[in-house]
């Protein structure tokens, strides 16, 4: 995870911390009025507050990952009582990247991008994990999954890693199609589809690594 960038572009964002939440929620029920039943008890505005707050300790914490894993894995458990399963999860990345870009403007860059996509996957992993809720990939019959967030950013946050750690893209994507998780997914969609699609986000991830190097 790129601790720097997280911290130092959330530092951009903090003074203006009340109305980035509010813009949240705003762009979140604009784009899925689905999920606002979910919230159909609360005060928006204490809901406002939380939110702020759990993103200050997630990103005060990220030097300090055992706490966060704790703090993570309760989150995504209480999470359940709220209603809210793994597929509404790629709503709100979906949407905290759009509110972070929004904020952010010109500083909202491709290495930024890249920087808040992996780490809203991390926390979803550990939130689903005290879940313990298996992440059940439903909208994976036809060609949804070219446009299913999640995945695309479970690719790009694995593809990163091994990147990262000196292997070779076509290794990576034979890597990501053995793993349990897209098997599963080859097993619903097919597996020439799951493979193109991997090969697909692989390369491109790989690409602008290439270019932020030139
Ligand atoms: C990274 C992901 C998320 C974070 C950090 C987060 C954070 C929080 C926090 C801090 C609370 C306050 C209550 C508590 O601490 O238990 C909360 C409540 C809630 N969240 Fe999330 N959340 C996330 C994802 C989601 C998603 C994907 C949904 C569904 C659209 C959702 C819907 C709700 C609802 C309905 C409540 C309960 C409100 C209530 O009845 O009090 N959250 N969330």
């Amino acid at each position: 995870m790129n601790v720097e960038i997280l911290e130092d572009t959330f530092e951009l964002i903090r003074p203006n911390g009340e109305q980035f939440a509010k813009s949240f929620y705003k762009n979140l029920f604009r784009k899925y009025p689905e999920v606002k039943p979910l919230f159909s008890d609360i005060v928006i505005e204490e809901q406002e507050k939380k939110l702020l707050l759990s993103l200050v300790l997630v990103v005060e914490n990220l030097r300090n990952i055992n706490y966060l894993k704790v703090m993570l894995e309760s989150l995504g458990e209480r999470h359940l009582k709220y209603n809210v399963v793994s597929e509404h999860y790629p709503f709100v990345g979906e949407i905290l990247l759009e509110t972070f870009a929004q904020y952010l403007n010109k500083k909202w860059t491709e290495e930024v991008k890249q920087a808040w996509t992996e780490a809203y996957a991390a926390i979803v992993d550990i939130m689903l994990n005290g879940a313990k809720q298996k992440y059940r990939p439903l909208s994976f019959y036809h060609t949804e999954l070219n446009s299913n967030v999640m995945e695309r950013l479970r690719i790009e946050a694995l593809t990163r890693k091994y990147i990262r750690n000196g292997i070779h893209k076509e290794i990576i994507v034979q890597k990501l199609m053995q793993d349990s998780y897209f098997r599963e997914i080859g097993q619903k969609v097919g597996n020439e589809t799951t493979f193109k699609i991997i090969s697909n986000v692989v390369n491109k991830v790989s690409n602008s690594i290439e270019r932020s190097k030139d």
